[in-house]
């Protein structure tokens, strides 16, 4: 190796060496308990809570994130602080349940997909049309269903703080309008990690693909996928929009998440904080519900200003035909998800689809 290169190698590894150090450093330090703080006079020893999720600031759960964090700070008097980090800054959605688990950061809130493999059960919320309404939403989630899902968590040491509401799925393509099953025929479809989700992709002839949500846009732009699945405000802070031609209002599913906490840590938490934080991430969740609706409503509207992108909206004939396309998929999933959980569904949906909510 010539001299010239030996010493620009060198000099990179140092300077790496010194950037991984200092954000080892800073990294854990957060992650201590801090025996002083200049603003917080007295305080002597404050719980820090690491808060990573993988989408935009300017989302639903990004908001709900910051709200909560400055919740929880009040509710505290400063005791207890949750740093986020949007973006999968810190972990990747492939990666934060395990990193969660192990006590790598203390919260979590993936969307109820990524929580299928390994909480079977909570398949349940990835089924086509489960909620026609947002009412249908909130009655499911601050009811027995949200219950029974979060106590599931328990044996794998995570601790199920509440649910978090994004909104309705929708479809996107390049390859054309998406009108009836038969339109998705040989297209390559971004799916989140579920099998409800990927049979049903397979049942209208697409080909689903597992992808990261942080590689999504690249693989859509690359031409890789040639559609995807998702909320309103994901398609606009991810800019999906941009490289999809067809979009179809459809509401076919629901996407939420699971806002989890790591079962050792929680379990050492003071319990007057405890509660301090469980009714802060419940007051994010009444907050939420409203808030994710405007807002998903209000990028739809920037979305047509700012694209050109084709947007249907099925009829309400066409919506009924898909969901009657999809039942199969509840025969094929009620033995994963327990009779329990299929009655909570039925006793949901005779509310809604017999008497409208
Ligand atoms: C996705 O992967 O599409 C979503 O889980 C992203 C999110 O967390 O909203």
């Amino acid at each position: 190796m010539k001299l010239r290169h030996f010493i620009s190698l060198s000099f990179f590894i140092l300077i790496s060496v010194c950037i991984a150090i200092t954000i080892g450093f800073s990294f854990t330090s957060s992650l201590s308990p801090i025996s002083e703080d200049d603003e917080q006079e007295g305080l002597s020893e404050q719980i820090i809570i690491n808060f990573s999720h993988v989408v935009a600031e300017n989302t639903p759960k990004g908001l709900a994130a910051q709200r909560f964090a400055d919740l929880v700070r009040d509710k505290t008097e400063g005791h207890v602080k949750v740093e986020v980090f949007p973006n999968g800054m810190l972990f990747s959605d492939g990666e934060e349940i395990d990193a969660l688990r192990r006590g790598d950061v203390e919260m979590v809130a993936p969307a109820f997909s990524k929580l299928t493999s390994l909480v079977p059960q909570w398949q349940v919320l990835d089924l086509p049309f489960l909620f026609r309404t947002d009412k249908d939403v909130e009655r499911a989630f601050t009811g027995e269903m949200g219950k029974i899902l979060l106590e599931l968590l328990d044996e794998h040491d995570i601790k199920g703080l509440t649910l978090w509401n994004n909104g309705f799925k929708q479809m996107t393509s390049n390859r054309g309008p998406l009108i009836m099953p038969e339109d998705f025929v040989g297209q390559r479809f971004r799916i989140m990690p579920s099998n409800v989700l990927r049979e049903q992709f397979e049942m209208m002839g697409a080909i689903p693909n597992r992808i990261g949500f942080n590689q999504v846009y690249q693989n859509l732009e690359t031409n890789f996928l040639d559609g995807q699945e998702n909320t309103i405000s994901n398609i606009y802070s991810k800019r999906f929009y941009q490289v999809q031609n067809y979009m179809t209002i459809s509401n076919h599913g629901y996407l939420g998440y699971g806002v989890l906490i790591n079962k050792k840590f929680w379990d050492d938490i003071p319990k007057e904080y405890q509660e301090d934080i469980l009714e802060a991430s419940n007051e994010t969740s009444d907050w939420l519900f409203e808030q994710s609706v405007l807002m998903n409503n209000q990028q739809l509207v920037r979305i047509r200003q700012q694209s050109n992108i084709q947007i249907y909206e099925l009829s309400e004939q066409e919506h009924e035909q898909w969901r009657k396309y999809f039942e199969p998929l509840y025969k094929k999933f009620e033995g994963d998800i327990g009779n329990e959980l299929m009655d909570e569904v039925k006793k949901n949906q005779s509310k809604s689809y017999s008497r409208g909510s």
